[in-house]
């Protein structure tokens, strides 16, 4: 390993720019091609994704960068194309791969049809996670662009013991959220229908609640929270790297959803 020595500059979570949620944590205009980067991960807060971003240098082109020497970063080319960009995301894969619902949260669509207790014990025990809530309109936006008019369950159902008194599910070990129906809803017209002993899971549908029979088999969501990055040192390695140096900078994300390639 050379032992170049390497320029840093950190820049505080103070300097970042109120309508921006990254920060820059490492930044350098003539990285020596042939030298890693070191940094610490700031401990203010939890941050979700890491990006590398190089730029203005030929070098660019077909470098590759290391987490650790061993972890490959993923890599594109962002749309002026004058930058490469590497990135290190939050873990969603978990038992199995969850997709990223937004920084903080892991969403999974799971197409088979079960009762609603057999999907809440599957969110629970295969992805330590629950049913998915609906608790705005991000989320009504975001599950209506994927489920459409398919019918699935959602994280909420009467409680056990008591008939029109409903709760989200928070995971088998844990107890169950209060609901009121003053929250935020997607009752039709806003108004809870009609209880019905038989009627005590929540699905939806159409962007619309409905209630139905526990027992009916539909698909289902979990989400459960995603990990953050873990707080400490972090040594990235350029490879493939021909030139003489690179422009770079390292910015991390406490709230920005990432964005995929
Ligand atoms: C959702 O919309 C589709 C198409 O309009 C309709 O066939 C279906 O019955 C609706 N489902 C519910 C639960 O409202
Ligand atoms: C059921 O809920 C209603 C409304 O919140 C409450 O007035 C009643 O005491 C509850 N009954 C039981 C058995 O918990
Ligand atoms: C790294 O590159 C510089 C020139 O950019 C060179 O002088 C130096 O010897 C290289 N170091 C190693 C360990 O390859």
């Amino acid at each position: 390993m050379n032992t170049l020595f390497v320029y840093f500059l950190f820049v505080g979570a103070a300097l970042a720019q109120a309508d921006q949620t990254w920060v820059t944590v490492y930044r350098n205009a003539k990285q020596s091609c042939n030298s890693s980067i070191n940094l610490d991960l700031p401990t203010d807060k939890a941050y979700y994704q890491l990006n590398v971003l190089v730029e203005n240098n030929d070098v660019t082109k077909n470098m590759d960068f290391y987490l650790w020497g061993n972890l490959k970063l993923e890599k594109w080319q962002t749309s002026n194309g004058q930058q490469n960009k590497y990135s290190i995301y939050s873990d969603c894969a978990y038992g199995e791969d969850m997709g990223y619902y937004d920084s903080s949260k892991c969403i999974d669509f799971v197409p088979n049809y079960i009762s609603w207790d057999e999907a809440r014990t599957i969110c629970s025990t295969k992805y330590d996670g629950m049913l998915k809530d609906v608790l705005n309109e991000k989320d009504t936006l975001y599950l209506g662009k994927y489920s459409g008019n398919t019918e699935y369950w959602i994280g909420l159902r009467e409680i056990w013991t008591n008939e029109s008194v409903f709760a989200w599910d928070r995971g088998l070990n844990n107890a169950m959220q209060s609901y009121k129906l003053s929250d935020y809803n997607l009752w039709p017209n806003g108004q809870l229908p009609t209880i019905d002993k038989t009627k005590k899971c929540v699905a939806m549908a159409n962007s619309t609640w409905f209630l139905d029979d526990c027992a009916s088999k539909k698909v289902f969501i979990c989400q459960r929270a995603s990990q953050a990055l873990a707080v400490g040192k972090y040594r990235f390695l350029p490879s493939n790297c021909v030139g003489d140096t690179y422009n770079v900078k390292i910015q991390v994300s406490p709230d920005t959803s990432p964005e995929l390639p």
